[in-house]
Protein backbone atom coordinates (compact mmCIF):
# COMPACT_ATOMS: atom_id res chain seq x y z
CA UNK A 1 0.00 0.00 0.00
CA UNK A 2 1.10 3.56 -0.68
CA UNK A 3 1.37 6.61 1.52
CA UNK A 4 0.87 10.34 -0.19
CA UNK A 5 4.08 12.66 2.01
CA UNK A 6 3.65 16.65 1.58
CA UNK A 7 5.79 18.75 2.47
CA UNK A 8 3.49 21.98 3.16
CA UNK A 9 2.99 25.38 3.88
CA UNK A 10 3.74 26.20 0.15
CA UNK A 11 1.91 28.77 -1.98
CA UNK A 12 -0.01 26.74 -4.75
CA UNK A 13 0.23 28.19 -8.48
CA UNK A 14 -1.05 27.70 -12.46
CA UNK A 15 -3.40 25.95 -14.15
CA UNK A 16 -4.97 22.55 -13.08
CA UNK A 17 -7.80 20.72 -15.52
CA UNK A 18 -10.74 19.28 -13.50
CA UNK A 19 -11.46 15.78 -14.71
CA UNK A 20 -15.18 14.49 -15.87
CA UNK A 21 -17.80 13.79 -12.66
CA UNK A 22 -16.97 10.48 -11.03
CA UNK A 23 -20.69 10.36 -10.07
CA UNK A 24 -21.95 11.80 -13.17
CA UNK A 25 -19.74 8.82 -15.27
CA UNK A 26 -20.84 5.79 -12.79
CA UNK A 27 -24.73 5.71 -13.31
CA UNK A 28 -24.36 6.73 -16.96
CA UNK A 29 -21.97 4.32 -17.55
CA UNK A 30 -25.04 1.60 -15.84
CA UNK A 31 -27.60 3.20 -18.33
CA UNK A 32 -25.75 1.36 -20.76
CA UNK A 33 -27.27 -2.06 -19.74
CA UNK A 34 -30.90 -0.35 -20.88
CA UNK A 35 -29.71 -0.78 -24.78
CA UNK A 36 -28.02 -3.92 -27.18
CA UNK A 37 -26.81 -0.82 -28.82
CA UNK A 38 -23.17 0.54 -28.71
CA UNK A 39 -22.52 3.36 -26.87
CA UNK A 40 -19.92 5.98 -26.10
CA UNK A 41 -19.10 7.84 -23.04
CA UNK A 42 -16.58 10.46 -23.20
CA UNK A 43 -14.58 12.75 -20.53
CA UNK A 44 -14.38 9.30 -18.25
CA UNK A 45 -12.45 9.76 -15.45
CA UNK A 46 -9.86 7.00 -14.79
CA UNK A 47 -10.07 6.28 -11.20
CA UNK A 48 -10.53 2.64 -9.29
CA UNK A 49 -14.41 3.04 -9.29
CA UNK A 50 -14.91 3.81 -13.10
CA UNK A 51 -12.50 0.56 -13.25
CA UNK A 52 -14.56 -1.28 -11.00
CA UNK A 53 -17.96 -0.07 -12.75
CA UNK A 54 -16.18 -1.36 -16.18
CA UNK A 55 -15.82 -4.74 -13.98
CA UNK A 56 -19.31 -4.67 -13.09
CA UNK A 57 -20.77 -4.05 -16.89
CA UNK A 58 -18.45 -6.68 -18.31
CA UNK A 59 -19.51 -9.25 -15.79
CA UNK A 60 -23.20 -8.68 -16.86
CA UNK A 61 -21.97 -9.54 -20.26
CA UNK A 62 -21.05 -5.88 -21.86
CA UNK A 63 -17.95 -5.55 -24.12
CA UNK A 64 -16.38 -2.21 -21.91
CA UNK A 65 -13.22 -0.54 -22.99
CA UNK A 66 -11.61 2.55 -21.73
CA UNK A 67 -9.08 4.77 -23.94
CA UNK A 68 -8.10 7.73 -22.87
CA UNK A 69 -11.08 9.07 -21.07
CA UNK A 70 -13.37 6.94 -23.54
CA UNK A 71 -15.25 4.74 -22.61
CA UNK A 72 -17.06 2.47 -25.70
CA UNK A 73 -19.76 -0.06 -24.44
CA UNK A 74 -21.21 -2.71 -26.74
CA UNK A 75 -23.06 -5.74 -26.16
CA UNK A 76 -21.08 -9.10 -25.20
CA UNK A 77 -22.04 -12.35 -26.08
CA UNK A 78 -24.11 -13.60 -22.84
CA UNK A 79 -26.01 -10.58 -20.88
CA UNK A 80 -26.42 -11.59 -17.35
CA UNK A 81 -28.76 -10.05 -14.55
CA UNK A 82 -26.51 -10.94 -11.82
CA UNK A 83 -24.53 -9.06 -9.60
CA UNK A 84 -22.07 -10.21 -7.44
CA UNK A 85 -20.90 -9.08 -3.78
CA UNK A 86 -17.09 -9.03 -4.72
CA UNK A 87 -17.85 -6.27 -6.97
CA UNK A 88 -20.50 -4.27 -5.43
CA UNK A 89 -19.53 -4.56 -2.04
CA UNK A 90 -16.25 -2.47 -3.00
CA UNK A 91 -18.49 0.73 -4.28
CA UNK A 92 -21.98 1.36 -3.63
CA UNK A 93 -22.68 3.32 -6.75
CA UNK A 94 -22.84 -0.32 -8.28
CA UNK A 95 -25.88 -0.72 -7.26
CA UNK A 96 -27.53 1.29 -9.70
CA UNK A 97 -27.48 -1.19 -12.00
CA UNK A 98 -30.32 -2.82 -10.21
CA UNK A 99 -32.77 -0.14 -12.08
CA UNK A 100 -31.48 -0.39 -15.55
CA UNK A 101 -31.39 -4.27 -15.63
CA UNK A 102 -34.92 -4.76 -14.11
CA UNK A 103 -35.97 -1.99 -16.79
CA UNK A 104 -34.02 -3.96 -20.12
CA UNK A 105 -33.93 -7.66 -18.81
CA UNK A 106 -37.27 -7.10 -15.92
CA UNK A 107 -35.00 -8.99 -13.35
CA UNK A 108 -31.96 -8.47 -11.70
CA UNK A 109 -30.04 -9.87 -8.68
CA UNK A 110 -28.03 -7.72 -7.01
CA UNK A 111 -26.03 -7.61 -3.93
CA UNK A 112 -26.84 -4.98 -1.17
CA UNK A 113 -24.09 -2.56 -1.15
CA UNK A 114 -23.62 -2.38 2.46
CA UNK A 115 -22.44 0.52 4.77
CA UNK A 116 -19.29 2.23 4.68
CA UNK A 117 -17.41 4.65 7.34
CA UNK A 118 -19.27 7.38 6.38
CA UNK A 119 -22.45 5.92 7.81
CA UNK A 120 -25.40 3.30 7.46
CA UNK A 121 -26.40 3.96 4.25
CA UNK A 122 -29.93 1.92 3.63
CA UNK A 123 -31.37 1.42 0.36
CA UNK A 124 -34.95 1.85 1.24
CA UNK A 125 -35.90 4.93 -1.33
CA UNK A 126 -34.44 2.40 -3.93
CA UNK A 127 -36.43 -0.08 -3.50
CA UNK A 128 -39.74 1.58 -2.34
CA UNK A 129 -39.33 3.55 -6.10
CA UNK A 130 -38.91 0.22 -8.13
CA UNK A 131 -41.71 -1.42 -6.21
CA UNK A 132 -43.77 1.63 -7.08
CA UNK A 133 -42.75 0.74 -10.59
CA UNK A 134 -44.72 -3.01 -9.84
CA UNK A 135 -41.30 -4.93 -9.43
CA UNK A 136 -41.60 -7.75 -7.16
CA UNK A 137 -38.27 -7.52 -4.64
CA UNK A 138 -37.23 -9.86 -1.88
CA UNK A 139 -34.04 -9.65 0.07
CA UNK A 140 -31.94 -12.94 0.35
CA UNK A 141 -28.78 -14.12 1.76
CA UNK A 142 -27.34 -10.46 1.12
CA UNK A 143 -28.71 -9.94 -2.32
CA UNK A 144 -31.98 -7.92 -3.75
CA UNK A 145 -33.39 -10.32 -6.09
CA UNK A 146 -36.19 -8.08 -8.45
CA UNK A 147 -38.34 -9.14 -11.08
CA UNK A 148 -41.08 -7.07 -12.99
CA UNK A 149 -42.68 -8.84 -16.20
CA UNK A 150 -44.36 -5.54 -17.06
CA UNK A 151 -43.10 -2.15 -15.18
CA UNK A 152 -45.61 0.37 -15.34
CA UNK A 153 -45.32 3.80 -14.35
CA UNK A 154 -46.82 5.42 -11.28
CA UNK A 155 -46.37 8.67 -8.99
CA UNK A 156 -44.77 8.49 -6.27
CA UNK A 157 -42.83 10.51 -3.54
CA UNK A 158 -39.27 9.36 -3.33
CA UNK A 159 -38.02 12.15 -0.16
CA UNK A 160 -36.16 10.21 2.75
CA UNK A 161 -35.63 11.09 6.29
CA UNK A 162 -32.61 12.88 5.19
CA UNK A 163 -34.18 14.34 1.77
CA UNK A 164 -33.68 13.24 -1.67
CA UNK A 165 -31.55 10.53 -2.66
CA UNK A 166 -28.91 10.60 -5.97
CA UNK A 167 -28.67 6.85 -6.98
CA UNK A 168 -32.26 6.22 -5.79
CA UNK A 169 -33.39 9.00 -8.18
CA UNK A 170 -31.16 7.29 -10.44
CA UNK A 171 -31.95 3.75 -10.38
CA UNK A 172 -36.05 4.74 -10.60
CA UNK A 173 -35.45 7.22 -13.46
CA UNK A 174 -33.36 4.63 -15.34
CA UNK A 175 -36.19 1.64 -14.81
CA UNK A 176 -39.00 4.20 -15.35
CA UNK A 177 -37.69 4.64 -19.13
CA UNK A 178 -38.90 1.30 -20.21
CA UNK A 179 -42.28 1.02 -17.95
CA UNK A 180 -45.14 1.48 -19.31
CA UNK A 181 -46.66 4.88 -19.21
CA UNK A 182 -46.29 8.33 -17.12
CA UNK A 183 -43.95 8.09 -14.06
CA UNK A 184 -43.84 10.86 -11.61
CA UNK A 185 -40.74 11.16 -8.76
CA UNK A 186 -41.00 13.92 -5.89
CA UNK A 187 -38.82 14.66 -4.15
CA UNK A 188 -36.29 13.72 -6.76
CA UNK A 189 -32.91 14.41 -6.40
CA UNK A 190 -31.66 17.68 -8.23
CA UNK A 191 -28.07 17.08 -8.09
CA UNK A 192 -26.14 18.13 -11.84
CA UNK A 193 -25.35 14.68 -11.91
CA UNK A 194 -28.79 12.93 -11.88
CA UNK A 195 -29.63 15.80 -14.51
CA UNK A 196 -26.87 14.46 -16.75
CA UNK A 197 -27.97 10.83 -16.61
CA UNK A 198 -31.37 12.22 -17.58
CA UNK A 199 -29.53 14.08 -20.16
CA UNK A 200 -27.95 10.88 -21.69
CA UNK A 201 -30.75 8.64 -21.43
CA UNK A 202 -32.48 11.29 -23.79
CA UNK A 203 -29.84 11.11 -26.53
CA UNK A 204 -30.76 7.05 -25.74
CA UNK A 205 -34.50 8.08 -26.50
CA UNK A 206 -35.78 8.31 -23.09
CA UNK A 207 -38.93 10.65 -22.84
CA UNK A 208 -37.76 13.12 -19.60
CA UNK A 209 -38.88 16.41 -18.64
CA UNK A 210 -38.46 18.24 -14.84
CA UNK A 211 -34.15 16.57 -14.53
CA UNK A 212 -32.60 19.00 -12.32
CA UNK A 213 -35.57 19.77 -10.21
CA UNK A 214 -37.75 18.23 -7.57
CA UNK A 215 -40.52 16.79 -10.10
CA UNK A 216 -39.32 14.78 -13.17
CA UNK A 217 -41.69 13.20 -14.99
CA UNK A 218 -40.34 10.14 -17.26
CA UNK A 219 -43.09 8.63 -20.25
CA UNK A 220 -41.41 5.22 -20.60
CA UNK A 221 -41.02 4.63 -24.21
CA UNK A 222 -40.69 0.88 -26.04
CA UNK A 223 -36.88 0.51 -26.42
CA UNK A 224 -33.74 2.77 -26.12
CA UNK A 225 -30.63 2.77 -28.48
CA UNK A 226 -27.20 3.58 -28.32
CA UNK A 227 -25.79 7.22 -27.76
CA UNK A 228 -22.88 9.35 -26.99
CA UNK A 229 -22.16 11.75 -24.49
CA UNK A 230 -19.94 14.01 -22.31
CA UNK A 231 -19.50 13.77 -18.73
CA UNK A 232 -19.85 17.16 -17.03
CA UNK A 233 -17.17 18.37 -14.82
CA UNK A 234 -16.95 16.83 -11.04
CA UNK A 235 -18.06 19.75 -9.01
CA UNK A 236 -16.47 18.31 -6.00
CA UNK A 237 -13.11 18.02 -7.59
CA UNK A 238 -13.37 21.75 -8.53
CA UNK A 239 -14.44 22.50 -4.91
CA UNK A 240 -11.01 21.02 -3.90
CA UNK A 241 -9.00 23.28 -6.23
CA UNK A 242 -10.78 26.31 -5.49
CA UNK A 243 -9.60 25.30 -1.30
CA UNK A 244 -5.91 23.77 -2.25
CA UNK A 245 -5.79 27.82 -3.66
CA UNK A 246 -7.61 29.43 -0.83
CA UNK A 247 -5.50 27.38 1.66
CA UNK A 248 -1.81 27.81 0.41
CA UNK A 249 -2.73 31.83 -0.08
CA UNK A 250 -2.39 30.35 -3.45
CA UNK A 251 -3.18 31.41 -6.83
CA UNK A 252 -5.00 28.75 -9.47
CA UNK A 253 -6.80 28.90 -12.74
CA UNK A 254 -8.88 26.34 -12.55
CA UNK A 255 -9.63 24.67 -16.34
CA UNK A 256 -12.91 22.54 -17.24
CA UNK A 257 -14.73 23.80 -14.15
CA UNK A 258 -18.56 24.91 -13.53
CA UNK A 259 -18.76 27.43 -11.17
CA UNK A 260 -22.97 27.57 -11.95
CA UNK A 261 -22.84 23.87 -10.02
CA UNK A 262 -21.34 25.00 -7.26
CA UNK A 263 -23.55 27.84 -5.90
CA UNK A 264 -23.56 27.39 -2.04
CA UNK A 265 -19.33 26.86 -1.74
CA UNK A 266 -18.92 29.75 -3.61
CA UNK A 267 -21.15 31.67 -2.32
CA UNK A 268 -19.69 30.34 1.45
CA UNK A 269 -16.00 30.96 0.41
CA UNK A 270 -17.20 34.70 -0.64
CA UNK A 271 -18.65 35.14 2.72
CA UNK A 272 -14.81 33.68 3.46
CA UNK A 273 -12.80 36.07 1.99
CA UNK A 274 -12.11 34.50 -1.68
CA UNK A 275 -12.19 36.01 -5.32
CA UNK A 276 -13.17 33.88 -7.73
CA UNK A 277 -12.93 35.19 -11.11
CA UNK A 278 -13.99 33.55 -14.71
CA UNK A 279 -12.74 34.12 -17.37
CA UNK A 280 -13.02 32.05 -21.20
CA UNK A 281 -14.19 28.80 -18.89
CA UNK A 282 -11.61 29.47 -16.39
CA UNK A 283 -12.18 30.07 -12.75
CA UNK A 284 -9.39 31.71 -10.72
CA UNK A 285 -8.90 31.27 -7.08
CA UNK A 286 -7.24 33.13 -4.49
CA UNK A 287 -7.70 35.14 -1.47
CA UNK A 288 -9.55 38.58 -1.29
CA UNK A 289 -9.20 39.25 1.98
CA UNK A 290 -7.77 37.56 5.58
CA UNK A 291 -9.80 34.50 5.85
CA UNK A 292 -13.00 35.08 8.54
CA UNK A 293 -14.79 32.33 9.80
CA UNK A 294 -17.98 30.67 8.31
CA UNK A 295 -20.89 28.13 9.53
CA UNK A 296 -21.93 25.35 6.93
CA UNK A 297 -24.70 23.10 7.17
CA UNK A 298 -25.02 20.20 4.11
CA UNK A 299 -27.81 20.01 2.36
CA UNK A 300 -29.12 18.12 -0.80
CA UNK A 301 -28.33 20.44 -4.06
CA UNK A 302 -28.54 23.29 -4.45
CA UNK A 303 -27.33 23.36 -1.00
CA UNK A 304 -23.83 22.86 0.20
CA UNK A 305 -22.93 19.38 -0.77
CA UNK A 306 -21.75 16.89 2.36
CA UNK A 307 -18.80 15.96 -0.34
CA UNK A 308 -17.49 18.97 0.21
CA UNK A 309 -18.02 18.98 3.99
CA UNK A 310 -14.36 17.54 4.78
CA UNK A 311 -12.61 19.52 2.97
CA UNK A 312 -14.13 23.32 3.78
CA UNK A 313 -13.33 22.05 7.23
CA UNK A 314 -9.23 21.28 6.72
CA UNK A 315 -9.61 25.27 5.59
CA UNK A 316 -11.82 26.72 8.55
CA UNK A 317 -8.98 25.05 10.93
CA UNK A 318 -6.52 27.45 9.78
CA UNK A 319 -8.93 30.18 9.56
CA UNK A 320 -8.84 32.93 13.07
CA UNK A 321 -11.85 32.32 14.66
CA UNK A 322 -14.77 29.97 15.42
CA UNK A 323 -17.06 28.25 12.39
CA UNK A 324 -19.61 25.18 12.78
CA UNK A 325 -19.80 22.79 10.44
CA UNK A 326 -23.09 20.59 10.42
CA UNK A 327 -23.39 17.56 8.71
CA UNK A 328 -26.79 16.82 8.09
CA UNK A 329 -26.86 14.10 5.51
CA UNK A 330 -24.00 11.85 6.38
CA UNK A 331 -24.13 12.74 10.47
CA UNK A 332 -21.41 10.20 11.39
CA UNK A 333 -19.35 11.74 8.49
CA UNK A 334 -16.49 13.14 10.92
CA UNK A 335 -13.86 10.80 10.54
CA UNK A 336 -11.27 13.54 9.64
CA UNK A 337 -11.66 15.20 12.56
CA UNK A 338 -9.55 13.41 14.80
CA UNK A 339 -6.65 12.93 12.10
CA UNK A 340 -7.16 16.85 11.40
CA UNK A 341 -6.74 17.34 15.68
CA UNK A 342 -3.54 15.47 15.52
CA UNK A 343 -2.28 18.13 12.98
CA UNK A 344 -2.98 20.53 15.81
CA UNK A 345 -6.31 21.46 14.51
CA UNK A 346 -9.04 22.97 17.18
CA UNK A 347 -11.81 21.05 16.68
CA UNK A 348 -14.83 19.78 18.76
CA UNK A 349 -17.14 16.98 17.47
CA UNK A 350 -20.79 17.36 19.16
CA UNK A 351 -22.78 15.13 17.60
CA UNK A 352 -24.01 16.50 13.86
CA UNK A 353 -21.63 19.27 14.46
CA UNK A 354 -17.88 20.48 14.38
CA UNK A 355 -16.77 23.37 16.45
CA UNK A 356 -13.90 24.74 14.55
CA UNK A 357 -11.78 27.27 16.25
CA UNK A 358 -9.18 28.12 13.60
CA UNK A 359 -5.27 28.41 14.47
CA UNK A 360 -2.50 29.99 12.56
CA UNK A 361 -0.96 26.72 11.54
CA UNK A 362 -1.33 23.52 11.17
CA UNK A 363 1.86 21.31 11.13
CA UNK A 364 3.14 17.77 9.40
CA UNK A 365 2.01 14.56 11.03
CA UNK A 366 1.39 11.09 9.63
CA UNK A 367 -2.31 10.88 9.07
CA UNK A 368 -4.99 7.98 8.26
CA UNK A 369 -7.44 8.26 5.02
CA UNK A 370 -10.82 7.28 6.06
CA UNK A 371 -13.07 7.73 3.09
CA UNK A 372 -12.45 9.87 -0.13
CA UNK A 373 -13.34 13.06 0.78
CA UNK A 374 -11.88 12.49 3.99
CA UNK A 375 -8.22 11.78 2.38
CA UNK A 376 -9.02 15.12 -0.12
CA UNK A 377 -9.35 17.18 3.39
CA UNK A 378 -5.80 15.34 4.62
CA UNK A 379 -4.27 16.12 1.44
CA UNK A 380 -5.62 20.39 2.07
CA UNK A 381 -4.37 20.22 5.44
CA UNK A 382 -0.78 18.85 4.40
CA UNK A 383 -0.96 21.34 1.50
CA UNK A 384 -1.35 24.23 4.05
CA UNK A 385 0.54 22.15 7.37
CA UNK A 386 4.05 23.06 8.34
CA UNK A 387 6.54 20.46 8.02
CA UNK A 388 5.62 16.85 6.44
CA UNK A 389 2.55 14.97 6.19
CA UNK A 390 2.29 11.08 5.39
CA UNK A 391 -1.42 10.18 4.57
CA UNK A 392 -1.33 6.14 4.71
CA UNK A 393 -4.53 4.59 2.93
CA UNK A 394 -4.47 6.80 0.06
CA UNK A 395 -6.40 4.30 -2.12
CA UNK A 396 -10.00 6.20 -1.13
CA UNK A 397 -7.84 9.27 -3.18
CA UNK A 398 -7.75 7.30 -5.88
CA UNK A 399 -11.65 6.34 -5.92
CA UNK A 400 -12.40 9.91 -6.55
CA UNK A 401 -9.27 12.48 -7.92
CA UNK A 402 -7.79 11.24 -11.06
CA UNK A 403 -3.96 12.23 -11.24
CA UNK A 404 -4.01 13.76 -8.10
CA UNK A 405 -0.18 13.61 -6.96
CA UNK A 406 0.43 15.44 -10.84
CA UNK A 407 -1.92 17.76 -10.38
CA UNK A 408 -0.70 19.20 -7.32
CA UNK A 409 2.38 18.55 -8.92
CA UNK A 410 1.97 20.75 -11.51
CA UNK A 411 0.45 23.64 -9.38
CA UNK A 412 3.74 23.60 -7.41
CA UNK A 413 3.10 21.20 -4.70
CA UNK A 414 6.03 19.33 -2.67
CA UNK A 415 4.23 16.13 -2.80
CA UNK A 416 5.22 12.06 -3.74
CA UNK A 417 4.18 8.73 -3.14
CA UNK A 418 6.34 5.80 -0.74
CA UNK A 419 5.51 2.56 -0.24
CA UNK A 420 3.88 2.12 3.41
C1 LIG B 1 -24.38 10.08 -3.73
C2 LIG B 1 -22.95 10.34 -4.09
C3 LIG B 1 -22.12 10.61 -2.84
C4 LIG B 1 -22.75 11.74 -2.03
C5 LIG B 1 -24.22 11.47 -1.76
C6 LIG B 1 -24.93 12.64 -1.10
C7 LIG B 1 -22.71 8.96 -6.07
C8 LIG B 1 -22.06 7.78 -6.70
N1 LIG B 1 -22.44 9.15 -4.77
O1 LIG B 1 -24.43 8.90 -2.93
O2 LIG B 1 -20.80 10.98 -3.25
O3 LIG B 1 -22.08 11.85 -0.78
O4 LIG B 1 -24.90 11.21 -3.01
O5 LIG B 1 -24.81 13.77 -1.87
O6 LIG B 1 -23.38 9.73 -6.72
N2 LIG B 1 -30.75 7.36 2.06
C9 LIG B 1 -31.79 6.67 2.65
N3 LIG B 1 -32.37 5.66 1.94
C10 LIG B 1 -31.95 5.31 0.68
C11 LIG B 1 -30.91 6.04 0.09
C12 LIG B 1 -30.31 7.06 0.81
O7 LIG B 1 -32.18 6.96 3.76
O8 LIG B 1 -32.52 4.39 0.10
C13 LIG B 1 -30.10 8.45 2.81
C14 LIG B 1 -28.60 8.27 2.97
O9 LIG B 1 -28.28 7.43 4.06
C15 LIG B 1 -28.17 9.70 3.15
C16 LIG B 1 -29.11 10.48 2.24
O10 LIG B 1 -30.24 9.62 2.04
O11 LIG B 1 -28.38 10.10 4.48
C17 LIG B 1 -28.54 10.85 0.90
O12 LIG B 1 -27.95 9.71 0.31
P1 LIG B 1 -27.90 9.46 -1.25
O13 LIG B 1 -28.20 10.72 -1.99
O14 LIG B 1 -28.69 8.25 -1.59
O15 LIG B 1 -26.38 9.09 -1.47
P2 LIG B 1 -25.84 8.21 -2.65
O16 LIG B 1 -26.73 8.37 -3.82
O17 LIG B 1 -25.54 6.84 -2.17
Amino acid sequence: MDKLVIEGNNRLKGEVVVSGAKNAALPIMAATLLTDQPCVIKGVPSLRDTNTMLKILRSLGKDAEFDKGTVRIARGKDTGSFADYKLVSTMRASFCVLGPLLGKLKKAKVSLPGGCVIGVRPVDLHLKGLKALGAEISIEAGYVNASAPKLKGNSMYLGGVYGSSVLATDNVMMAATLARGKTIIESAACEPEVADLAEFLIKMGAKIKGHGTPTIEIEGVKELHGAEHQIIPDRIESGTWILASLITNGDIRIKNCCLSHLGALVDKLQEAGALLTKTDGTVRARLRTKLKPVNVSTLPYPGFPTDMQAQIMSLMTVTPGISVITEKIYPDRFMHVAELNRMGAHILREGPHAIVEGIKNLSGAPVMASDLRASACLVLAGLAAKGTTAISRIYHLERGYENIEQKMQGLGAKVWREKE
